[in-house]
């Protein structure tokens, strides 16, 4: 599984978000060392605060099959190129990091960039 194929699986993720209150439709798609692909995508609901960004369903979805050795997780925004994944979903993303660092792969261009999550929430918390 190459990074733009993973990108495609979030961006196919991406049409399943329920958004009726930002418009903002968002999908998501962890890889995992066995090579197995996990999507997600963001669920809104009428309490705001209560929305659940797409890459934490995503990990979720990793969670529930019980593979959680993420290598990469893609991310895509139908209307924002380079978006990056919030705060509390970089400290998600981080808590799945062992001796690798996990590859954030962002839509960009006709392409994506790769950043690692240690670049994107530094001197993170972790026990
Ligand atoms: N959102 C995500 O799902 N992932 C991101 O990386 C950025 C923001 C969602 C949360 C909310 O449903 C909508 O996008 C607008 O913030």
């Amino acid at each position: 599984m190459d990074y733009s194929q993973l990108l495609q699986k979030a961006k196919d993720a991406s049409n399943k978000a329920y958004c009726p209150y930002s418009h903002f439709p968002v999908g998501a798609c962890v890889l995992t060392k066995s090579g197995k692909t996990y999507s997600g995508c963001n669920v809104e609901n009428a309490s705001y605060g209560l929305s659940v960004c797409a890459e934490r369903n995503a990990i979720a979805n990793a969670a529930i099959a019980g593979d959680l050795d993420i290598v990469a997780i893609a991310v895509y925004a139908q209307k924002m190129e380079n978006c990056l994944p919030c705060g509390a979903c970089r400290q998600i993303i981080f808590e799945f990091q062992k001796d690798n660092e996990i590859d954030v792969i962002i839509q960009f261009g006709e392409g994506y960039k790769i950043y690692k999550i240690n670049y994107l929430l530094p001197e993170a918390f972790s026990l």
